[in-house]
């Protein structure tokens, strides 16, 4: 079995985490097809040590998803740290720091990738959050803000000599986006001569991908973004029969219900969407699935697809 940081993995094909996509039920329904770890999405430090309720309410975790990472972002060291410590009384295996959200109200504050362009700020953010907490600390990088200042091994070395646990690399800049391809010949530098374990991510969307990756590249375990939305059965060999996609859609449904009530309709409404991507002709029921409004709407559009 891999392990991370100490952490028991069930496989090295790790959930990335995503806003809006990896709430708890996603992360249940991906531990059960064997995600080797989850993630949180992204939650702010400052909204966690104000403690507001709806931030507060991103932290929330059940056993069945561990094991599990809850990501922390914040520009101020000791903003940061506070929120780490409380974090670390829920008790999850490990704490992320976001140092490479491309979203403006995140970067524009200094926050996220813009924490790129500072290594002695990615330092002192990492050395105080591991001085605040006795769990793994982690950090998830991009390869640098844009392609006139890619600084991955700057950015590296501030994090190992910051102690933290092991490094996940987007292999984008911020400037990026989520545009080209991501570049795994620097993920993979940075895999054969970082002194603590890597996670590379980008552009898997297989679980032949996520073998080859962890095959060719010299990390530890890898992480599975957009190629899991709609799409838990990545983290596991085998496609399901279309009859069976509908049985995960349903189990998916039940989810949100349970966590949210009847608002996890409306919310489930994105995943559907992804879930029948690829599948013959079901651009044509799309228009109707968003804006569907029970799961009986649903099951009948869809039956129209998987016969
Ligand atoms: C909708 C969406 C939300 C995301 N939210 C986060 C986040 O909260 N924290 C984070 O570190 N990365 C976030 N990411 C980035 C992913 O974790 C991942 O690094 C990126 O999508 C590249 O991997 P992929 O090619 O497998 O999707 C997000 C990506 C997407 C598409």
């Amino acid at each position: 079995m891999t392990q991370l940081a100490g952490i028991q993995l069930r496989s090295p094909v790790l959930l990335a985490p995503m806003a809006g996509f990896t709430d708890g039920p996603y992360r249940r329904l991906a531990a059960e097809f064997g995600a080797g770890m989850v993630c949180t999405e992204l939650v702010s430090s400052e909204g966690i040590i104000r403690r507001n309720k709806k931030t507060i309410d991103l932290l929330r975790f059940s056993d069945r998803e561990r094991p599990i990472g809850i990501q922390v972002f914040g520009s101020d060291p000791v903003v940061v740290a506070e929120a780490a410590a409380f974090v670390e009384t829920l008790k999850p295996d490990c704490i992320d720091i976001n140092m490479g959200c491309c979203a403006p109200k995140v970067c524009y504050n200094g926050k996220g990738a813009a924490l790129l362009k500072k290594p002695e700020m990615v330092h002192r953010i990492a050395a105080t959050v591991g001085q605040a907490v006795s769990l793994p600390v982690s950090a998830k990088i991009r390869l640098g803000w844009d392609s006139d200042s890619i600084n991955y091994n700057e950015v590296v070395q501030a994090l190992v000599e910051g102690n933290v646990s092991f490094i996940s690399v987007h292999g984008r800049t911020r400037a990026q986006l989520y545009r080209g391809e991501a570049d795994w010949e620097s993920i993979t530098e940075i895999a054969r001569s970082c002194p603590v374990p890597v996670v590379g991510n980008g552009d898997i969307l297989s679980w032949e991908d996520a073998m080859e990756k962890l095959n060719t590249t010299g990390c530890t375990a890898v992480m599975v973004g957009r190629g899991a939305q709609g799409n838990p059965w990545i983290f596991s060999s085998r496609e399901p029969t279309l009859h069976e996609r509908l049985d995960v859609i349903r189990r998916h449904y039940h989810l949100m219900i349970e966590e949210y009530g009847e608002y996890g309709m409306v919310l489930m409404r994105k995943h559907v969407v992804k879930y029948i991507h690829g599948i013959r002709n079901a651009t044509k029921i799309r228009s109707k699935l968003v804006v569907a409004d029970t799961m009986e709407e649903i099951e009948s559009l869809l039956q129209q697809v998987i016969q």
